[in-house]
This record gives C-alpha cells, structure tokens and sequence, in this order.
C-alpha cells in the first residue's frame, strides 16, 4: 500500500498552486501528536505519529482541520482535552478551505501579501512559494505558536516575516499589501486592513456574522473594500471578535409567530447575509422532527435570546423572548422582507468596507 502523502491533496489545489503543495509537505507543519477534525461527516480523532504514524500520515494527508490549540494554550492538548474541548483555538486548516481561498487571492507575482493567523505556518509557507518569503509577512496573536511557526518555517527554508500582534491591526510597517489573507473569522472586516491594501488589491477573509460562515473577497478602492460572497467556510474567530457570551436577561415576553420557523432556518445562504446585515450579530439554530415539531433557538450570545417551539400535531407556535432585542421578531421580519425582494440568492448580496 502507498503511504498517503501531498498527491492525495492535489485534487483540491488548482494547477497554480500545486507546485507549492508538492514543494511543502503539510506534515513538516503538524505536531506529532493533535486532534484531526475531518471536514465532512465523521468524528474528530486523536492523531500521534509515535505510536500510530500511518493512521496520522493519513489524517495530514485528508481535507481535515488538525487542532493544534485548545483554549488559547491555556488546557493542554490531550486526547482527553480534545474531545471534550469546548473550542479549538489554532490549527492547520482543512486543504480544501486553505486552496479555495488562495485560488480566490489570484495573485501576480511579485505581489506582497500579508497574512493574519500564523497557525502552524503551512499557509504561510506555500504563500512563500508563490510569492517568495521576503513579499510574504504573516501575524500571529498567539507568542508561543508564531514562535513555533518560525521555527517551522525556518526548518523547512522559508522566512517570511512572522509578527506576533493583533492582526484585525493589520501590519502597518509592510504596508501597502497587493494581497490580505485572513485565515480566522471575522463578524467585522476592520478597516485598517482597506487602508493597507493597496488600491485594487484584493482580501479574502472567513466572514462569519453570526448565522453561516462565508468566504469573501473584496478588492480595494483606495476608499472601501468592495465584494462578493464566494461559498462556505466555517473558521476559528479572531480573538479580538470573539463574542464571551452573557447571562440571560429574565423578562421573558411569550407571543405565537406568524411564520413557520422552519422556514425561516431553511430559507438559505441569502437570508443569512440578508439577516446579518439586517439584524447584525443574530445567531440562529434549528432541529427539525418528521412529525412537523421544530425548534429555533436565536441569540444576540447577549442578554438577548429567544425559543421558538412548533407543535407538529397542533401546528401552533410559541415564541418566548428575552432581553432589550426581540430577535425572533427581528428574524420573522427580516424574513418577510427577503420574501418581499424576492428571496434574492446569495449571489445578489455584496458586503461593502468602509471607515
Ligand atoms: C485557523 S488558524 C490559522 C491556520 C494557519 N493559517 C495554517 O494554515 O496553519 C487561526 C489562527 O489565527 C490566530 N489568531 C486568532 N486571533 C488572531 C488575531 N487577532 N491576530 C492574529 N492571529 C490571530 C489563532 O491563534 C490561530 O493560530
């Protein structure tokens, strides 16, 4: 049998960047022992190359995320800590997120490209591939892991400049940047990243607003950051948007909701941005039952919450709400007005940066 190895990625990197996967082997990038989260169905496993090296060659050579961190490196990662980790905190992203998102930076070359979230420093190597490490600059918040990333980095013979620092700052010293490649979610895209991108350069960034997570590529007007909405993705938030969550207002307010709630949580990636924009910070989640029951659960993660509960048998739905926002009426309405302008896709909406 073949040991897995970086031909088993190729199918997920376009033909410009699969030198760079061939030139930097993912697995100089994973610890010997993490936490493999594969992309598609299926549990999260413990990975250690001591004493299973083939199931963990494996694991680095899937579309899997490998959890390097837990609780900012405040628990240590264990098999045990993993699998009961309320979030993971730093890894290697999943190699079909990381491709798609530098199929979406289209760069020339010679451009500067700045990234934020070292992690274990793979993306940051394949960008020096592409670009050469001294256009390639990429900031860590974490010390210890850009410390670890450098080192990595180093080993493997790339040197880009790793910083560590908030990087929703961006990096002011390397400014301007053709290229911003951010590689953890932001509910925000901060502005100083418009203002050191150059005029006509391009970001990519996970935008994750509360419901969905959305890839987004903007290009820069020397004013705004201006674009569309390009799939799916789902990443760890940078820590500076990170939203604690807040005990829970005790005013509950019970009313019936006009709208079925199934089809307001199955209603798609349009209704998302639209109730993002609409009722920014809103989180929404759904189940379903075959006899017509359904439950929604919305939250502002502040004082804010609600609970909508349908009955199957008795088709009626009762709404209870807490805190200062109404946030099913917010999402029923928003609803409505999406119905209203037609239930536009995805593909009409746009996110626009300004100051
Ligand atoms: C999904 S991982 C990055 C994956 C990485 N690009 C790779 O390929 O290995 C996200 C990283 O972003 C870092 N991060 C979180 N908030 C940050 C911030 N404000 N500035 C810079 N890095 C941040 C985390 O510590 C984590 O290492």
């Amino acid at each position: 049998m073949v040991s897995p190895g970086p031909n088993d990625l190729a199918h997920l990197a376009s033909p410009e960047w699969v030198e760079a996967l061939h030139a930097v082997s993912r697995e100089q990038f994973i610890p010997g022992a993490a936490w493999a989260a594969p992309l598609g169905p299926g549990p999260g496993y413990w990975i250690d190359r001591a004493a299973d090296p083939e199931l963990w060659r494996r694991a680095v050579y899937s579309d899997s995320v490998i959890v390097t961190q837990i609780d900012d490196g405040a628990t240590d990662l264990t098999e045990k800590t993993a699998s009961q980790a309320a979030s993971f905190t730093s890894s290697s992203s999943a190699p079909s997120n990381i491709f798609e998102f530098l199929d979406l930076l289209e760069p020339y070359s010679g451009d500067r490209v700045l990234e934020i979230g070292t992690g274990t420093g793979w993306t940051a190597a394949l960008l020096c591939v592409r670009f050469g490490s001294n256009n390639v600059t990429t900031v860590e918040v974490d010390e210890q892991i850009a410390k670890q990333a450098a080192a990595t980095l180093d080993r493997a013979g790339y040197a880009p400049t790793v910083v560590v620092g908030d990087g929703t700052e961006g990096w002011p010293e390397g400014a301007p940047y053709d290229r911003l490649h951010v590689t953890c979610g932001v509910r925000e895209i901060p502005y100083t990243w418009v203002e050191q991108t150059r005029p006509g350069g391009v970001i990519v960034a996970p935008w994750m607003p509360g419901v969905g997570g959305h890839k987004v590529r903007l290009t820069a007007t020397g004013e705004c950051a201006v674009g569309r909405f390009r799939g799916t993705c789902g990443y760890m938030m940078v820590r500076a948007q990170r939203r604690p969550g807040a005990s829970l207002a005790d005013d509950e307010r019970e009313s019936v909701a006009r709208v079925d709630p199934r089809r307001v949580t199955r209603a798609g990636r349009g209704f998302e941005v639209a109730l993002a924009g609409v009722a920014p910070g809103v989180t929404v989640a759904g189940s379903e039952s075959a006899d017509g029951s359904s439950m929604v659960v919305l939250s502002d993660l502040g004082p804010s919450h609600a609970l909508v509960r349908r009955d199957g048998a008795s088709r009626r739905t009762v709404v209870t709400q807490r805190g200062p926002r109404n946030l099913w009426d917010e999402a029923e309405e928003t609803y409505l007005t999406w119905v209203g302008w037609g239930e536009p896709g995805i593909d009409r909406f746009g996110l626009t940066v300004t100051p």
